[in-house]
This record gives structure tokens, C-alpha cells and sequence, in this order.
């Protein structure tokens, strides 16, 4: 194994996201606009690329592996990814396979990824109303999502739903998100809407609802504990007692949690990504592609760490007056 990668502020880096897909099968409204052009296939890396970029990684320290999107199980192949990838986890080199996903392919994949090594998944879920999910993801239907939620459970998989908060939109069901979790036994996070993409704004969807109220009515009600574990992630934790269910919290905007950030983001193309709230990159795929031998690759990543920045530049304020990330959240994989 290669040397621990160490940023400049002392944070081992031991977390990968890897998006190894900008495609989607929804079209969220905070985070794709309706016409999106997606890149041309001969664009992406290939499975065997994006096993050697992983496997490049994982030797140089990254212990947790997340696949993410757009939505990483519409990408052909993805399976046959996922399978190179638990040689790393029987070896023990790496603790966590994992991935992100909006759950509609889940249905077909699930037992698939339990055979992988995949023991968790993240799925994003905004609403348990059909007409509602049918609009903020444009076009998408519920009963599909919930099927694959259904199977990922009867394959084994620990579910963690993820909830983007938004005013008008799912305030009205934040109790009822919150109880049919508990009931089915999965964990919650709530992610503060985050100013990405050029989503445009005529939608009614998609006010930024701060997630400092929404704890503060779910206090009204229930009795949350704080917890202090983090799982390397951003989520803040709270224990509801009433059910014993862990709810998470993402604030990017207003409470930062870069000083604990161990991880960076490798998009389809292959570029690399130090931190999602900045539009600073490397690219890595020239440097994969210029030798047989991985020795440009580890040295490109070297680079790349050294220059990870201290953390990240949401500001609403800026967002107003034009200055949001022009980039989509599908592009760095959330
Ligand atoms: P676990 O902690 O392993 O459950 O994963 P996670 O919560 O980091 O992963 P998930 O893909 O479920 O992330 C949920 C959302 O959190 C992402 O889609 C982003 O919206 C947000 N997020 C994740 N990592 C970061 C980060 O480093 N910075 C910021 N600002 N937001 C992040
Ligand atoms: N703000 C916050 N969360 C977002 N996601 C996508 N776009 C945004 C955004 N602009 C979330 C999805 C999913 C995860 C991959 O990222 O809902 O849970
Ligand atoms: Fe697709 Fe996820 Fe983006 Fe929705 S949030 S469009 S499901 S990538």
C-alpha cells in the first residue's frame, strides 16, 4: 500500500465518491433542469477505468467507496463495477461499498448488490405522495421507488432515506416521512437545498426551508437526543426516543462541516473534485490514460490532494445576485 493521502489541513482522505453516470432516469427540480444534455458516452470512463481509478485509490487509503449519479444503476454495466469491486473488501482493504440512488432501478438490482458486498443504500425520497414525487422529480413514479425499497430491505440492504427540505413542498409531511421510516425501520436525513445547477426558477418547488425549523417542529413533538458519531459524513445525528430511529441532519448552509471532511469526489469524466462546494478540479483521466503503469495516476492525486481547499463557498447571498454553482449536483454526484 502506498502512503496515506494527507490534505494540507491534516485530514486523511479515506472517502471516495465516484458518479459513474451524469445520466438519470428523473429529472429533480433542484437538481437537473428539464432538458438536460447529458455527455456523449465516449466521454465516460469505462467500468475498466473506473476500476482502475477505484482500486488506485483504495491502494493509496481510501477505506469507504460510495457510487453515486446521476443515477449510477442506469449505467450498462454497473453490476459487473460493483462485482470487480468487493475483491477489495474480502482483501480487507477497504471497509464500505456503497451507493446513492433514487431507487427506481433498485427492484432489479438489490439482491445483485447484497452478493457485491453492498450492505447499505442511500435513497432519495422527497415526498410519499404520487402526484407530488410525479412533480419534483418531473416524471418519476412513486410506486416503482416504493417496490425498490421493498426489495432492498427483503435483500438485506440497511436502508437511509434522504430528504431534500422544501418550504411549500414536504413541510406538510415531515411527521409522516418520520414515522413511516420508523415503522419500516430506516434511518432519515434531511439535506438542506443546496444552490446547484441551473435549475432554473419558475418552479414552485424548491424554496430553501432551513432545516434549523424543521428540527425545531420535530422538537414539538418528539424527544431528540443528539449523537455524538459521525459517520465521516456531513449528517449531524439525533436518536428520536419515541421510536429509537436515527435522523440525520445535512446543513451545508448553515452549520459547516469541512473541518472533519475526509473525503473528494470523482466524476464520470474523471476529473477530481477536493471539495463539492468548490468548482476547483483535477483532471485524472489524461494521467490514467498516459500509462499502463499507475505511477502518474498516484502522483496526479498526490497533486490533486495537496491542493484541497479548507471548505466550501455556498453562500445564498452570492446565489442571489448570480453567483451559484453552475454546476449540477449529478455532475460531482452529490
Ligand atoms: P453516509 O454518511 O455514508 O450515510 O453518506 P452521506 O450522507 O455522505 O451520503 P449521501 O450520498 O446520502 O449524501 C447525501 C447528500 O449530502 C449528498 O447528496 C449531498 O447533498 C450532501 N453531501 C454529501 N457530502 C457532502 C459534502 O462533502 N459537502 C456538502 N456540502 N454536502 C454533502
Ligand atoms: N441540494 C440538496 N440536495 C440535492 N440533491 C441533489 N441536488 C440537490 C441540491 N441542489 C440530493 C438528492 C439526493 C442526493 C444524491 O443529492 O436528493 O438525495
Ligand atoms: Fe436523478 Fe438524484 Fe438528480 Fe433526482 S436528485 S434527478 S434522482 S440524480
Amino acid at each position: 500500500m502506498s502512503a496515506p493521502l494527507i490534505d494540507p489541513f491534516q485530514r486523511a482522505i479515506t472517502y471516495l465518491r465516484v458518479s459513474v453516470t451524469d445520466r438519470c432516469d428523473f429529472r429533480c427540480v433542484y437538481c437537473m433542469s428539464e432538458n438536460m444534455t447529458f455527455l456523449p458516452k465516449k466521454e465516460l470512463l469505462t467500468l475498466e477505468e473506473l476500476d482502475r481509478m477505484c482500486s488506485t485509490f483504495v491502494r493509496m487509503g481510501v477505506r469507504k467507496l460510495r457510487i453515486t449519479g446521476g443515477e449510477p444503476l442506469v449505467r450498462k454495466g454497473i453490476m459487473t463495477f460493483f462485482q470487480s469491486m468487493t475483491r477489495h473488501l474480502d482483501s480487507g482493504a477497504l471497509d464500505e461499498l456503497t451507493l446513492t440512488t433514487n431507487g427506481s432501478q433498485l427492484e432489479k438490482y438489490a439482491t445483485d448488490l447484497y452478493a457485491a458486498g453492498v450492505r447499505r443504500v442511500n435513497i432519495s425520497l422527497d415526498t410519499l405522495d404520487e402526484a407530488r414525487f410525479a412533480e419534483v422529480t418531473r416524471w418519476g413514479r412513486l410506486p416503482q421507488v416504493l417496490r425498490g425499497i421493498d426489495a432492498a430491505q427483503a435483500a438485506g440492504l440497511r436502508v437511509k432515506i434522504n430528504t431534500v427540505a422544501l418550504k411549500g413542498f414536504n413541510e406538510d409531511e415531515l411527521f409522516t416521512l418520520t414515522e413511516w421510516c420508523a415503522s419500516r425501520d430506516m434511518d432519515l436525513t434531511f439535506i438542506e437545498v443546496m444552490p446547484m445547477g441551473d435549475i432554473g426558477n419558475e418552479s414552485r418547488i424548491g424554496q430553501y426551508w432551513s432545516l434549523q425549523d424543521l428540527r425545531d417542529q420535530l422538537r414539538q413533538r418528539y424527544t431528540l437526543t443528539d449523537l455524538p458519531e459521525r459517520s465521516g459524513g456531513p449528517a449531524r445525528y439525533v436518536r428520536l426516543e419515541e421510536s429509537g430511529q436515527k435522523l440525520g441532519f445535512i446543513t451545508p448552509l448553515t452549520h459547516n462541516f469541512c473541518e472533519s471532511c475526509n473525503r473528494v469526489r470523482l466524476t464520470c469524466t474523471g476529473e477530481l473534485y477536493m471539495c463539492l462546494g468548490q468548482e476547483d478540479m483535477r483532471d485524472l483521466r489524461s494521467p490514467l490514460r498516459m500509462s499502463e503503469s499507475d505511477q502518474p495516476l498516484e502522483e496526479a492525486i498526490r497533486r490533486a490532494i495537496a491542493g484541497k481547499p479548507k471548505g466550501h463557498d455556498f453562500d445564498y447571498s452570492r446565489q442571489q445576485e448570480g453567483g451559484k454553482m453552475s454546476r449540477h449536483m449529478s455532475h460531482t454526484g452529490g
